[in-house]
């Protein structure tokens, strides 16, 4: 049995820098047609010779595989119109962190004036420029996405022309939230489909499963997966594959990050066979991200073949998500 995927998309990847970089981009080049890029690099990216000499490292990597780095500006409060302005033709998205939130956020928003930054989300409406947000507070870790609902609730009122994801949610006052207001998005991840805290924390702690948004709870899946199986129009499929090395997990003070893309297609295949639903994958995994962000990606079809596969213990360095687990679903090939 097989399925083809035309130009799937990962709308939420990170690709790190230099030896990561080497080792992570070809399992997202050879599965997806392009992927938005985040920008929480050490230094974050926030102008744009950074963001294009990146993007030539990332094209580098690539080798002959067909590949589009969407690329995006590491949100800072001090952002002026003209420089939007004159970056609009080199981004797809701006990415907003609160200050401490996650990996490598340090540089993002201290306090959160809707006021003060109203002439950044004013101009990023006039020049169609999605803004992509990490919401959570800094409040107690089971709540935090639920507390930035208001934040996401003011902007989408203050600014009805902007196009706002909401990144990889995680429960289901999100999901709720999204249907609200017509310029409200978001990305959904591999894992919050299918793991919740009991995964991560309910047994023998796995630092494999730990991430931010920390996964939540049953209900909280269960709306995930009611958007994200019907192909809900405003949710599209972002991997949030965040690897980090062996060393940085398994220790104390583990690094906050899921590494799935080598299985992220496999696995979402699955899932969706699984509830009946693989017809919708297309929507998911692409058409609806092309909607959102209007993006022409170039063809690229992917086969997947029902084909048993045991995931690897190891890429490198870094774990996988589902290591030394066996995966019904193997994307094949490409042309
Ligand atoms: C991401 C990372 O490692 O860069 N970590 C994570 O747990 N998801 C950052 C992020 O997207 O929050
Ligand atoms: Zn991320």
């Amino acid at each position: 049995m097989r399925l083809i995927l035309n130009s799937p998309l990962d709308m939420h990847l990170h690709l790190r820098d230099g030896d990561m970089l080497q080792h992570v981009a070809k399992f997202s080049a050879k599965d997806f047609t392009g992927a938005l890029i985040m920008p929480n690099l050490v230094p974050p990216i926030t102008d744009i010779p950074s963001l294009l000499a990146y993007k030539e490292r990332i094209l580098d990597v690539m080798g002959c595989e067909q590949f589009t780095p969407y690329m995006s500006l590491f949100f800072k409060s001090d952002y002026k119109a003209d420089f939007l302005e004159r970056s609009r033709d080199y981004i797809t998205a701006i990415k907003l962190y609160p200050s401490g939130v996650t990996t490598n956020s340090d540089g993002g928003v201290e306090q959160f004036d809707v006021k003060k930054l109203a002439p950044i989300f004013e101009a990023m409406s006039e020049l169609n420029i999605p803004l992509c947000v990490h919401g959570e507070t800094n409040g107690f870790v089971m709540d935090r996405e639920k507390e930035f609902g208001a934040v996401y609730e003011c902007l989408a009122v203050a600014f009805p022309k902007l196009t706002i994801i909401m990144e990889h949610i995680t429960t289901r006052s999100s999901a709720e939230l999204l249907k609200r207001y017509e310029n409200l998005y978001a990305t959904i991840t591999l894992h919050h489909l299918l793991i919740t805290l009991d995964d991560v924390a309910g047994g023998l702690l796995n630092p494999h499963l730990f991430c931010k948004p920390i996964a939540k709870r049953y209900e909280d899946r269960d709306a995930l997966l009611e958007l994200a199986l019907n192909a809900n129009k405003k949710v599209m499929f972002g991997s949030d594959s965040a690897p980090h090395p062996v060393s940085k997990k398994e220790c104390c003070g583990c690094a906050a990050g899921i590494f799935s893309a080598p299985i992220a297609l496999s696995a979402l295949a699955e899932l969706f066979e699984k509830h009946d639903k693989l017809t919708n994958l297309q929507a998911f995994v692409s058409d609806n991200a092309r909607d959102i962000y209007k993006l022409t990606p170039i063809e690229k079809t992917v086969i997947l073949e029902k084909k048993e596969w045991i995931v690897p213990a190891t890429f490198g360095d870094v774990v996988p998500m589902f290591a030394k687990q066996t995966l019904k679903w193997q994307a094949l090939s490409q042309k």
